[in-house]
This record gives structure tokens, C-alpha cells and sequence, in this order.
């Protein structure tokens, strides 16, 4: 896991684009895992940038999310399909189809959590996930108590996660669904490569857990510390409670003048 502590939204954005220029060079038609939430936007911001600087095309990549809200109108703002096109998707070059979300709406729910699982192996596995934080520590929707292992299923939110969500739902934390469908936390640990991004002191007790805490289903992200290939860029807030804040400053820098 490498941990970089930089200065300003606009940096982690860079940053988590330059990962996804190399990837796109490299590899084309590469399989990208897009989070929700407000985390990750300043990387969609920047993305966007270089994509109409003409730096990047979409044109051969394909998508998938990893989560939805179980019972949201289809076209509630909120709903992370209509999330994803509207701060991403839709302002790049993803050809027609190629962006996939959870079938919250499938009449069987296991069924179609099973299903989509199957068709992310399918599509040859993702290759460069993006990752948001909860401050309960959950990610996609893998809250506290989830089987380090589980597959892409629908789960309950937790109250913490209702109350941080509430201010997409005008405040309103009874209008905040209670079920989501998630990509497993064994799901996303197949990802090729995985970029984590949080911001702000209320991120700052989850990304301890995440970086120097115990693995443990009490800290969902925590068993991102099992995978080979994890970036976690955060800002100084996010950072505040990190023990070895010094030593991830100087493996970073060294990461950076090496590569
Ligand atoms: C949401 C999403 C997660 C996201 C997290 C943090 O509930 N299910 O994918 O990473 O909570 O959200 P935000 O980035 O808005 O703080």
C-alpha cells in the first residue's frame, strides 16, 4: 500500500489521472472501476480535462460501477447510474453500453447481484478501481461486519452511513435508501490495480484504520492491505491521525523520483 499525502484536491486528481494516462497507454480498451460520492471527483474533474484537451479516449474502455441504491426512482439524481454519467460518463468518449451500474431493479435482487458479479469476470476483470472511504470505514457499500471475502450482493447501510449520505437527500436522512447493492470486498480485491481517495478530518479515523489498523470486517477497508497494487492518496486532513505521516511523505517522494 502506498500512501501519498498531497497538498490540494487538484493534486490528488492529478495524480489519479496520471495513473489512468499510463493504464490507457498502455492498455486501451482497459476495464475501469468507477466510484461514487464526492471523493473521486476531482480525479473525474481532471479526466474530463484531458480527455477534451484530447490527451484521452474512452472510446475502447468499458465501465463498471460498484454499487447502487436498492429503490430510488430510475430517474432520482442520486441514483449512482444517473451519478456516474452525469459527473463522468456522459462529458467522455464511453462508447454506447459500455458503462455498467447494479440492476437494483432486477425482480430477483440475488439473482441480479450474482449476475453482475459474473459479468465484471467476464469482461476479463477490472483493471484500475477507484475507491472512496466511509467514515464507518466501509467501501462501495461493505459496511462494518462484512465477510472480507463477499461477493457483489445487497446489504443494509448503516445509520452512520444514512446520516454522511443525507446531504445528497436534502438533509433528509428518511429519504436516504436503506439497502444498496455493492460489489463484494472480494470483488474489488480482483481489481488489477486499486486507487483509494479521501479528503477531510471526517475521513481522518477510517483512513487510519484503513492505512496502520488491524484487518478486520469491523474496518471493511482494512483488507485492502491484502492487495498487492493499493494507492491511497489523501489530503493533510484525511492524513491527520497517521502515525508514520513522516515515513509515507519520504516513501512517496522516493516513489515519485523513481517512477
Ligand atoms: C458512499 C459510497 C461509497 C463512497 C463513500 C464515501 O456511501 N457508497 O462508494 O466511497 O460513501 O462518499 P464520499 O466520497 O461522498 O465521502
Amino acid at each position: 500500500m502506498k500512501v501519498a499525502i498531497l497538498p490540494s484536491n487538484e493534486k490528488i486528481g492529478e495524480v489519479a489521472a496520471d495513473f489512468v494516462e499510463t493504464l490507457l497507454s498502455e492498455k486501451s480498451n482497459a476495464i475501469l472501476g468507477l466510484a461514487t460520492g464526492s471523493s473521486p471527483l476531482p480525479l473525474y474533474k481532471e479526466l474530463i480535462a484531458r480527455h477534451k484537451a484530447g490527451r484521452l479516449s474512452f472510446a475502447n474502455c468499458r465501465a463498471f460501477t460498484l454499487d447502487e441504491y436498492v429503490g430510488l426512482d430510475p430517474e432520482h439524481p442520486e441514483r449512482y447510474a444517473n451519478f456516474i454519467r452525469r459527473e463522468f460518463t456522459d462529458q467522455v468518449d464511453f462508447p454506447e453500453g459500455a458503462v455498467n451500474t447494479p440492476n437494483d431493479k432486477a425482480e430477483n435482487l440475488n439473482e441480479g447481484a450474482a449476475a453482475y458479479d459474473a459479468s465484471i469476470r467476464e469482461a476479463g476483470g477490472v483493471d484500475f478501481q477507484i475507491l472512496g472511504i466511509g467514515s464507518d470505514g466501509h467501501i462501495a457499500f461493505n459496511e462494518p461486519g462484512e465477510s472480507l471475502t463477499s461477493r457483489t450482493h445487497v446489504g443494509f447501510l448503516t445509520d452512520q452511513t444514512r446520516e454522511d449520505n443525507a446531504r445528497f437527500f436534502d438533509g433528509d436522512i428518511t429519504k436516504v435508501p436503506t439497502r444498496a447493492m455493492t460489489q463484494g470486498l472480494g470483488t474489488i480485491m480482483e481489481a488489477r490495480q486499486i486507487v483509494l481517495i479521501a479528503q477531510g478530518k471526517g475521513k481522518a479515523r477510517a483512513v487510519r484504520e484503513l492505512v496502520e489498523g488491524g484487518v478486520s470486517s469491523r474496518w471493511p477497508a482494512t483488507i485492502l492491505q491484502m492487495h498487492q497494487n493499493v494507492f491511497v492518496l489523501i489530503d493533510e486532513d484525511a492524513a491527520s491521525e497517521l502515525e508514520l505521516k513522516e515515513h509515507y511523505r519520504e516513501d512517496w517522494a522516493k516513489y515519485v523520483e523513481f517512477n
